[in-house]
C-alpha cells in the first residue's frame, strides 16, 4: 500500500510517519515541500505520487489565532482538504482526514456523536466544519477522524505547558468547567495504521459503504483541571515541582479570556468507529500514563 502523509512535523503527523512506515511506500510531506495554501501544488503533488491513501494531519491549529487570520483559518481548514480529497478520488486513494471537537458547542453533557447539530463557537471550529462539508460533497472513499484534545509531549501543548508551570511557578489556577477526551497522538497515530491494516491493500475500495464522519478520541473525560493534576502526579521528574497536584485551585474559563471560544464540553462517543473498525482507543488515564512513561 503507498501512503501520502501530509503534516510531516504535526504531533500526530510525527507519529504517522512512524507507525506507518511498515505498511508499504511511504511518502511524508511537511510545509515546505507541500503548502495547503496553494491548490495546484497539491493536485500536482498527488498525481505524481499516485498513492493508495492520503492522510491529512495538517491543519492550521492555532485556535486563538485564528481569530485573527480568519483567511488564512479558511484556506488550510476549508479548501485545501476539498483540493485533497478531489485529488485523491481523482488518482482512486482512499482520503482519511482529521477534525476536531471544536465542531460542537458544548451545550451536551453526554459525549458528542456524529450525528449530534455541530455549532462551532470559533473561527477554527467553523473552518474545519467547512472541511468536512466541502470533503462530504467531493463524494470519495473518504474519512474524517474527529478527535480531541491531542497532546504530544514532543511539541509544546497543555502537557508540557502544565509541566511548565509546576516547574517554575508556587501558585496555578487551571479550568474546571471545560471538559474533553485527552488523547495521546501516538494512540491516534496507531489506531489510523491499524485502521490501514484492516482495510487491506485496496483501501478505497474497501472503504465502500464506510466512508463518513467517526470520532475518534480517548474514552472517558476529564475536565482540563483533572487533566492538570493527573499530569503531575504521573510526572517522571516530580521532585522538580514547585506545587503538588492537589495544591492546583480549581477555576473557570472566564477567569482566562481568550480570543476564541472554547466549547465547555466537549468529549466524544467514539463507539461507532469501535463498531465499524473494531478499533478503540484507551481512556484519558491509560493514553497520558503511556505517554509520560519516561521510556516512551
Ligand atoms: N491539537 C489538538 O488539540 C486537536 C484537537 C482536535 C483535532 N485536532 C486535529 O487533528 C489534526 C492534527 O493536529 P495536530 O495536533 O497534530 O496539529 P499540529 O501539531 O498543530 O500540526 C499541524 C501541522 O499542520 C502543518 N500546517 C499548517 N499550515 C500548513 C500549510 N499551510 N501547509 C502545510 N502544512 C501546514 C503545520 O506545519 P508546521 O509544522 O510547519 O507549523 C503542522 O506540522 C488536525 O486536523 C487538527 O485540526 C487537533
Amino acid at each position: 500500500m503507498k501512503i501520502l502523509v501530509i503534516g510531516r512535523e504535526g504531533q500526530v503527523g510525527w507519529e504517522l510517519a512512524r507507525v506507518l512506515a511498515p505498511l508499504g511506500p511511504l511518502t511524508c510531506l511537511g510545509r515546505p515541500e507541500l503548502d495547503l495554501r496553494e491548490p495546484d501544488r497539491i493536485r500536482r503533488t498527488l498525481a505524481e505520487a499516485r498513492p493508495d491513501v492520503v492522510v491529512n494531519a495538517a491543519a492550521y491549529t492555532a485556535v486563538d489565532r485564528a481569530e485573527q487570520e480568519p483567511e488564512l483559518a479558511h484556506q488550510v481548514n476549508a479548501l485545501a482538504p476539498a483540493v485533497l480529497a478531489e485529488a485523491a478520488r481523482d488518482c482512486e486513494a482512499a482520503f482519511i482526514h482529521f477534525s476536531t471537537d471544536y465542531v460542537f458547542d458544548g451545550a451536551q453533557s453526554r459525549p458528542y456523536r456524529e450525528d449530534d447539530d455541530p455549532n462551532p463557537l470559533s473561527v477554527y471550529g467553523r473552518t474545519k466544519l467547512e472541511g468536512e462539508q466541502r470533503i462530504h460533497r467531493v463524494g470519495g472513499a473518504s474519512l474524517i477522524l474527529r478527535t480531541s484534545w491531542v497532546f504530544s509531549l514532543r511539541r509544546p501543548c497543555f502537557v508540557t505547558q502544565v509541566l511548565h508551570w509546576a516547574r517554575t511557578q508556587d501558585r496555578l489556577r487551571i479550568a474546571q468547567d471545560q471538559v474533553g477526551s485527552p488523547t495521546w497522538a501516538r494512540l491516534l497515530a496507531e489506531a489510523t495504521g491499524m485502521l490501514l491494516v484492516r482495510l487491506g491493500p485496496n483501501p478505497a475500495q474497501a472503504l465502500s459503504g464506510l466512508s463518513g464522519i467517526y470520532h475518534l478520541a480517548a474514552s472517558n473525560s476529564a475536565s482540563r483541571l483533572e487533566w492538570a493534576r493527573q499530569i503531575l502526579r504521573l510526572d517522571p521528574n516530580a521532585h522538580q515541582q514547585r506545587l503538588t497536584a492537589e495544591a492546583i485551585e480549581p477555576a473557570y474559563s472566564r477567569n482566562f479570556p481568550t480570543p476564541a471560544t472554547r466549547p465547555a464540553f466537549s468529549a466524544l462517543d467514539s463507539s461507532r468507529f469501535a463498531s465499524a473498525f473494531g478499533l478503540r482507543l484507551p481512556s484519558w488515564e491509560e493514553g497520558l500514563r503511556l505517554a509520560m512513561d519516561p521510556d516512551s
